[in-house]
C-alpha cells in the first residue's frame, strides 16, 4: 500500500484548487494560504467537476447552548463530555510531578520522563545507546482525564497521530505500560487508527486510506457530545435561528422516535466492538442500522472484546430478551451524570419491572443487603482485555466494569454477603464471613485453573488475584507467579520471532515460533507467522496447514485467509484465490488491499466488469492505492470500449479527487479514442500539472501523450 507523504500531498494541493467550496474531504485546511493564492494562476481544469462529499454538517456542542442552555450545562458534567481532552483543559495527574515523573517499563529500550512545563511532553530516553537522541513527544490530547481510572496520552508528528505506550493508573497511583513493541525505537508510540477517535469524539478530519493521518482537531467536535447521538445539527440550527418562534423541532433526531434496535444502536456505536468498517470512518449517522456501517465483532471470549461491550451482554440477558422495551436509556440518562451520592439510584431501575419479592434470595438476605440488586445481578468484573504492566512486572487491569449480562451469579451473592458480614462485629458474623471467604477462594481458584489450562493467561491472572483477596495462600502465589511467567514467555518469544523475521533469519524465526506453539498450542498469531514463514521458505503444504489452523483459531483475523489466497494466486489458481480473498473481505470489509487482490483474481479469470467494480471499491477505501489505479487503467483501456470506459474513468477520478495520474492518463486516452479531442487535451493539460507538481515518474508518458494530442502547427 502506498501513501502520499506530507510533501507529496502539499504538492498535490493544485488539485484542491478545483475543490474549494465543494467539500471538506480533501480540502486540507480551509485557511491554507497556498490554496488561496494559487486560485489566481487559473490552472486548467478537467472537463467535469471534481465534486466531493458535502460538508459534514456538524456545528459543535457550544452552539446548542444558544437554545438548550440547561441541557448543555448539565451535560458538561458527564463522562461523555470528557472522553477526549486537550492539554489546556485538564489537570495533569501525579505522574507528571517531580519524583514520580519517570518510568521504565519492563523490557523497554527507553525510559519515559514526563514534564508539564513549559508544555506537557513525554520524553523517551534510550537506555542502552547513550548517543541515540531522546524523542520528545508533546501531549496532543488525553483520554480518561478526570475519570479517576486510567489516562492515556497521544502525540502528533506532522499530520500523523500516535498513542503513547504508557498510561497513568489512578487507582495504583503509578505508571503502567500498554503493550508495546520491545524491538521498537523512538518513543514506542503506535499509530492511532481512526476507530479509536471514532469512539471518543463526534468527528475528526481523517484522511481516507491512511493509517493515522488527520487534519487539525476541531475542539468542539472532540469528546462524545450532542451531535453524536442527535446527528449533524447544522440544518436544525439554521432553521430555528430563522424561525425563532417555532416550538416544533425541525431537522434533528429525537431518539425516542426510534425503534428499540436503532435506540440500542445509538449507544452501540461505541459500547460494542465497532472496529471493522463497512463504510468510511466517521460516516455512520444515528438512526441508521449500525450493521450497515460496521461489521460488529463477536468475540469468542470476553477478554477479546475491544471495549466493555455492554451492548452484547445486555442483549444476552433475560431482562432484554423477555422485555420489549428495555434499552440502555431505561437505566442511563444520556444527558446527566449519574448520582453517585445515592447508592440506591442504580437499583431503582430494576424496580420498574421487578418486585423485590420475585427475587428468590430476598428471604435469606439481611435487610440492608436486600436492595443491592445490582451488586448481585450485575457484579463488577475486571475487563481484562486491556491491561498494563507496572515497573515491577505486575499485570494491572483498568477499573472494573459492571456486568451487563444481568443474571444470577452465586459468587456475587457470596461476595456481597462477605462484605456485609465483614462489617459486623459479632462472632457468628465473623465466622460466617470466613466460610464465605473460603467458598469464594475455591470458586476463583477453580476459574483460574480452568483459564490457565486453556491458556487464557490474563483471565487466569485476574482470577488468581481475585482468589487471593479472599485469603493469602502460598500455593496461589506460586500459581500466579507461574502464569505471569508463562504470559511473559509467550510475549517475549513472539517478539523474538518477529525480530528474527525482520532480520530475515527465517530458519531461526521458524524455530522460535515452533517452540512457542509447543508452549502455547492453538495460538493463532504464532500459527499465522509460522504459516507465512513456511511459505517463504518453500514449505508450501505445511504453510497451508498452518494458515488453515490460524484462520480457524482466530476467525476475526483476515490475515491467514488472505495469505492462503495469495498462495493460490501465486500458483495461478485465480478462482481458488478469489474464494479466500472474498472470505477475508467478509472478515475485514473495509480493506483496499483485499479489494485490489479480488480485482486481480477477477482480471485473471476474465471477469472485467466485476474486476472494475472491485478496483472502484479499493479506490473508494483508499484513494491513494496506486496499484488499484494502475490495474483499473489497464482493464479500462484493454477490456472496455472507450464509450463504456468513460463513465468508469470519471467515477474513479472523482473518488480519487483527481490525484491518481494513471487514471488521468486513461481519461485523456479514452477521450482521444472517442474523438473528443478538446476534452482529451484539456485532461492531459490538467494531468501534466499534477504530474509536474508531484514529480511523478509518469511525467514522460504524460508529455508524450500531450505532444501527440497537440495539433501540428
Ligand atoms: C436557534 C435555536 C436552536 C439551536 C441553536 C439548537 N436547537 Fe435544538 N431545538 C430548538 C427548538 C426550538 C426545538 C423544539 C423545542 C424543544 O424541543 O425544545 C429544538 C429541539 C431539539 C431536539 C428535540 C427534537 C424533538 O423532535 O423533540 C433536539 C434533540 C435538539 N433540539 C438538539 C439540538 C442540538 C444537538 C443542538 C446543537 C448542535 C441544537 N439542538 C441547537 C432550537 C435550537
Ligand atoms: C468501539 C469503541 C471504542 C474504541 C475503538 C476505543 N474506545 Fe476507549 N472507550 C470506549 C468506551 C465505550 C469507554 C467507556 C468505558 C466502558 O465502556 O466501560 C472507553 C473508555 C476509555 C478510556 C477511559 C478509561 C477507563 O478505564 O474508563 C480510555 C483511557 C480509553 N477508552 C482509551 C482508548 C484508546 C487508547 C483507544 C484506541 C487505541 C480506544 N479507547 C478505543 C470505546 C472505545
Ligand atoms: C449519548 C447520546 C446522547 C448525547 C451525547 C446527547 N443526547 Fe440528547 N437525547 C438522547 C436520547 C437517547 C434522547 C431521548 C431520550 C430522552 O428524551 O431523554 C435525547 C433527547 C434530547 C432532547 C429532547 C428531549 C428533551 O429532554 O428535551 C434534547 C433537546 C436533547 N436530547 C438535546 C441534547 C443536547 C443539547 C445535547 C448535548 C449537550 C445532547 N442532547 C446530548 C441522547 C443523547
Ligand atoms: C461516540 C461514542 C459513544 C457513544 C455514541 C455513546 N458512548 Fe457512552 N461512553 C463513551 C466513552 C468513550 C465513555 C468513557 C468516557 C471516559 O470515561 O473518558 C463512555 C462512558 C459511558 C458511561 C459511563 C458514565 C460514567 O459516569 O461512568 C455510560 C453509562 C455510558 N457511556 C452510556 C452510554 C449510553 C446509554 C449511550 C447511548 C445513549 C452512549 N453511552 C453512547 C462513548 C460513547
Ligand atoms: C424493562 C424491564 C426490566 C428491567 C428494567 C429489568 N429487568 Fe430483569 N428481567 C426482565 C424480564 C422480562 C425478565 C425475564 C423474566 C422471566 O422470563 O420470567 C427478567 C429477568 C431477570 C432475572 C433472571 C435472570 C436469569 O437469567 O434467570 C434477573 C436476576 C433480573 N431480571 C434482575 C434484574 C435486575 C437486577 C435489574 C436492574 C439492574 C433488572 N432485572 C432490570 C425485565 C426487566
Ligand atoms: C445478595 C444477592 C442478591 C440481591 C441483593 C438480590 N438478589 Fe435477586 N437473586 C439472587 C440470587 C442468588 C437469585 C437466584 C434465586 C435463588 O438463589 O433463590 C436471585 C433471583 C432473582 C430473580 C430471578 C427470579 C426467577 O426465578 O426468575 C430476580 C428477578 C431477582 N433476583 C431480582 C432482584 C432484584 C430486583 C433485587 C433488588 C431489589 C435483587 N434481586 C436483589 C441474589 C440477589
Ligand atoms: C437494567 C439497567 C441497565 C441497563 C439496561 C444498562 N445499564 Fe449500564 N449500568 C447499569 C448500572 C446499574 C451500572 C453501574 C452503576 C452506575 O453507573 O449507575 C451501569 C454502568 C454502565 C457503564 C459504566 C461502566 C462501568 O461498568 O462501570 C457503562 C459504560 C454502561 N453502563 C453502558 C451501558 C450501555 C451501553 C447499555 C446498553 C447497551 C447499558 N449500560 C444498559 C445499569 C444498566
Amino acid at each position: 500500500m502506498l501513501h502520499f507523504s506530507r510533501r507529496q500531498r502539499l504538492c498535490l494541493a493544485i488539485v484542491a484548487v478545483f475543490l474549494i467550496g465543494v467539500g471538506y474531504r480533501w480540502l486540507p485546511r480551509k485557511t491554507d494560504p497556498n490554496l488561496q493564492t494559487r486560485t489566481d494562476s487559473e490552472p486548467a481544469g478537467l472537463p467535469f467537476d471534481l465534486e466531493s462529499e458535502t460538508d459534514h454538517g456538524y456545528v459543535g456542542w457550544a452552539v446548542c447552548s444558544e437554545c438548550h442552555r440547561g441541557r448543555v450545562e448539565e451535560f458538561q458534567e458527564t463522562r461523555h463530555f470528557h472522553a477526549l481532552k486537550l492539554p489546556d483543559q485538564v489537570k495533569f495527574p501525579g505522574g507528571f510531578e517531580p519524583g514520580r515523573n519517570s518510568f521504565t517499563p519492563p523490557g523497554s529500550p527507553v525510559r519515559f520522563d514526563m514534564a508539564i512545563a513549559p508544555a506537557p511532553v513525554i520524553t523517551a530516553v534510550p537506555l542502552a545507546d547513550s548517543t541515540a537522541p531522546a524523542v520528545v513527544s508533546p501531549v496532543e490530547f488525553i483520554y480518561g482525564a478526570g475519570a479517576g481510572t486510567d489516562e492515556v496520552y497521544f502525540t502528533r508528528k506532522g499530520d500523523q497521530l500516535f498513542e503513547m505506550p504508557i498510561a497513568w493508573l489512578h487507582h495504583q497511583e503509578q505508571w503502567g505500560a500498554v503493550q508495546f513493541d520491545s524491538n521498537g525505537s523512538g518513543d514506542l508510540s503506535r499509530p492511532l487508527a481512526p476507530q479509536c477517535l471514532e469512539c471518543h469524539s463526534v468527528w475528526v478530519d481523517y484522511i481516507p486510506g491512511t493509517h493515522n493521518q488527520y487534519g487539525p482537531l476541531e475542539p468542539e467536535l472532540l469528546s462524545v457530545t450532542c451531535e453524536r447521538c442527535h446527528g449533524p445539527a447544522n440544518e436544525h440550527v439554521t432553521h430555528h435561528r430563522l424561525h425563532p418562534g417555532e416550538t416544533v423541532a425541525a431537522h434533528i433526531l429525537q431518539p425516542n422516535t426510534l425503534s428499540r434496535d436503532r435506540k440500542t444502536d445509538l449507544c452501540a456505536q461505541c459500547h460494542t466492538n465497532t472496529v471493522r468498517h463497512r463504510s468510511a470512518p466517521f460516516s455512520y449517522r444515528p438512526g441508521k442500522p449500525l450493521e450497515e456501517s460496521f461489521r460488529i465483532l463477536a468475540m469468542h471470549f470476553p477478554e477479546e472484546d475491544r471495549v466493555a461491550n455492554q451492548t452484547r451482554y445486555l442483549k444476552e440477558s433475560r431482562c432484554f430478551q423477555n422485555s420489549d422495551t428495555l434499552t440502555c436509556i431505561t437505566c442511563h440518562d444520556p444527558h446527566r451524570k449519574p448520582d453517585r451520592n445515592d447508592p440506591g439510584a442504580s437499583n431503582q431501575s430494576c424496580r420498574s419491572c421487578h418486585q423485590p419479592e420475585h427475587c428468590g434470595a430476598q428471604t435469606r438476605l439481611p435487610d440492608a443487603v436486600q436492595g443491592q440488586c445490582v451488586n448481585c445481578h450485575m457484579p463488577q468484573r475486571n475487563k481484562v482485555q486491556v491491561n498494563f504492566e507496572t515497573a515491577d512486572g505486575d499485570i494491572v487491569f483498568p477499573a472494573p466494569r459492571w456486568e451487563h449480562r444481568i443474571g444470577i451469579y452465586p459468587e456475587a451473592e457470596q461476595e456481597t454477603l462477605w462484605k456485609w458480614y465483614g462489617k459486623q462485629s459479632d462472632d457468628a458474623s465473623k465466622q460466617y464471613q470466613l466460610q464465605l471467604a473460603e467458598a469464594l477462594s475455591v470458586h476463583w481458584t477453580h476459574v483460574a485453573d480452568e483459564a490457565r489450562k486453556s491458556r487464557r493467561y490474563v483471565v487466569a491472572i485476574d482470577a488468581y488475584c481475585t482468589a487471593l483477596r479472599f485469603g493469602e495462600s502460598e500455593e496461589l502465589r506460586t500459581h500466579l507467579a507461574e502464569v505471569l511467567e508463562q504470559k511473559r514467555q509467550s510475549k517475549s518469544m513472539t517478539s523474538q520471532g518477529m525480530k528474527l523475521k525482520r532480520q530475515r533469519r527465517l530458519d531461526e524465526a521458524i524455530g522460535t515460533f515452533e517452540a512457542l506453539l509447543k508452549l502455547h498450542p492453538e495460538f493463532a498469531t504464532a500459527e499465522f507467522e509460522l504459516g507465512t514463514l513456511y511459505a517463504a521458505t518453500g514449505r508450501l503444504d505445511e504453510a497451508v496447514n498452518m494458515l488453515t489452523l490460524a484462520s480457524r483459531h482466530d476467525s476475526n483475523d483476515p490475515g491467514a485467509t488472505a495469505m492462503l489466497g495469495w498462495l493460490e494466486f501465486l500458483a495461478d489458481r485465480p478462482a481458488e484465490a478469489l474464494i479466500y480473498y472474498r472470505r477475508a473481505a467478509e472478515i475485514e470489509p473495509w480493506s483496499d488491499h483485499l479489494e485490489q487482490m479480488i480485482a486481480q483474481c477477477l482480471v485473471r479469470s476474465g471477469s472485467w466488469e466485476d474486476a472494475a467494480q472491485a478496483y472502484h471499491r479499493s479506490l473508494t477505501i483508499d484513494p491513494q492505492n496506486v496499484e488499484s489505479a494502475r490495474g483499473l487503467r489497464q482493464i479500462l483501456r484493454e477490456r472496455f470500449s472507450a464509450a463504456d470506459a468513460l463513465p468508469q474513468a470519471i467515477q474513479a477520478i472523482k473518488v480519487t479527487q483527481g490525484r491518481q495520474i494513471e487514471l488521468l492518463i486513461a481519461l485523456a486516452e479514452i477521450y482521444r479514442d472517442l474523438g473528443q479531442l478538446a476534452e482529451a487535451r484539456q485532461s492531459i493539460a490538467f494531468t501534466r500539472q499534477v504530474a509536474e507538481s508531484c514529480h511523478s515518474e509518469l511525467l514522460p508518458q504524460v508529455l508524450t501523450l500531450e505532444r501527440n494530442l497537440t495539433p501540428a502547427k
